[in-house]
């Protein structure tokens, strides 16, 4: 058969390689630090079993009938009202569009916003996920530098000063995936101030926010948006399953309303069964001990995850010290390919996930890469850092 002629927007998309870990992760024996998901052990599957079988049993018709492409009227004003709690009102003119997840808002926000050859300003590294559904839109990607403190705020002014067709920032302030990193106040205010001055859009992604397990709470930047210019995206995924692919999207109306015409050419609505799941569990079960319980277990697994490296990795070993959220950040230095450092690692039965996938420019080395510290049982944490400590001993790093 001849070869497929692919689209020009997807031909130079691969796949993630986080996704593509996932098929060594079935091998057994496999200590895995890649994947992106919440313990395991905090999956509320006996509630959700009660209120699928309630669902079922007393609200048969609504959930297995088309719904409405916003979402489930009842979870709509059950995010909203979360939302408020944590200071997120949103701003008159603004409104919700539940979505399959955190991952759909970015894609239809992209497809809304973006022409063949529009710039999107992201944090470097970032989230994955969120650069190839930029990419299947022919975007131009602009990295900024993140700093200890979220992006480096001085050199965005500079992209944005240089670029006049970049139509949003993607941000991830909140201990960011990849790098488990959270933007100070003072920058979130500098950011709102420079994309006023520059007249874009923030993509505010927040799904790990709820997740803080040490310091102190830093206000959402949706939450200082006076002028409707962030567009913010959250998700049950990280909360509370992220089988259930239930998230939102919170924005001006003229967007939300574009967003909801191009949800509607995509998947209609977002599964209304998992909509009511959600919602009946945020309804009646405790979810916010829940979260943060699961919160306080990661800051215990990433605590372990630290004290290991401190004993067993080399000492030059630079590691990010997450507030909340999954993820740490390694820098294994020396112009090391951590592609390569993920191969050996898997060699040792050790998944991890090198940094080339989070960063915006593809063809860029990194010797970065990102552990997860929630999934993995505490004496597989052990096991695993020691394995790793091994193979960067392997580079002659003492
Ligand atoms: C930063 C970030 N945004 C969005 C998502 C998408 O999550 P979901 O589509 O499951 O809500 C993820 C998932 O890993 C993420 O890390």
């Amino acid at each position: 058969m001849e070869n497929i002629e692919f689209a020009d927007r997807v031909k130079d998309l691969r796949g993630s390689a986080i996704r593509e870990s996932f098929k060594a992760l079935s091998r057994p024996g496999i200590i895995s630090f890649a994947g992106g998901m919440p313990a395991p052990e905090t999956y509320p599957a006996a509630e959700l079993a009660r209120i699928a079988d309630d669902i079922l049993t007393n609200h048969a018709v609504t959930a297995l009938q088309y719904g409405i492409t916003e979402g489930y009227a009842p979870l709509i004003a059950q995010t909203e009202a979360r939302l408020a709690k944590a200071g997120i009102a949103g701003n008159r003119g603004d409104s919700l569009i539940i979505t399959s997840g955190g991952q759909q808002a970015i894609e239809l926000t992209t497809k809304a916003l973006i022409n063949e050859g529009d710039g999107i300003a992201c944090e470097d590294p970032s989230f994955v996920g969120a650069l190839n559904a930029f990419r299947s839109y022919n975007a131009r990607l602009y990295p900024v530098p993140m700093e200890r403190d979220g992006m480096d705020v001085g050199a965005l002014e500079r992209v944005l000063a240089e670029n006049q067709r970049i139509k949003f920032i993607y941000t991830i302030p909140t201990f960011q995936n990849p790098s488990g990193i959270t933007m100070s106040l003072e920058k979130r205010k500098r950011l709102l101030d420079v994309a006023a001055r520059y007249g874009v859009f923030i993509l505010e992604d927040n799904p790990y926010g709820e997740l803080r397990f040490a310091g102190e709470d830093v206000p959402a930047v949706k939450s200082m948006d006076r002028e409707n210019r962030v567009i913010y995206v959250g998700s049950y995924s990280k909360t509370v399953s992220p089988g259930l692919r239930v998230g939102f999207l919170l924005a001006r109306s003229d967007l939300t309303e574009k967003v909801t015409v191009c949800k509607q050419v995509s998947d209609v609505h977002s599964n209304l069964m998992a909509q009511m799941m959600i919602s009946a569990y945020l309804d009646g079960c405790d979810a916010d001990a829940r979260i943060a319980a699961s919160a306080r277990l990661n800051g215990k697994k990433c605590a372990l995850m630290r004290d290991c490296m401190e004993e067993y990795f080399p000492g030059n070993i630079t590691r990010t010290a997450p507030e909340g959220g999954l993820f740490l950040w390694c820098d294994l230095g020396g112009g090391v390919d951590s592609r390569e450092f993920a191969a050996k690692c898997l060699e040792q039965n050790v998944a991890i996930v090198s940094g080339a996938a989070a960063m915006p420019d593809t063809s860029k080395i990194t010797s970065a890469f990102r552990l997860n510290f929630s999934m993995a049982s505490e004496e597989n944490i052990e096991k695993g850092i020691k394995a790793l400590g091994e193979v960067i001993k392997g580079y002659g790093k003492r």
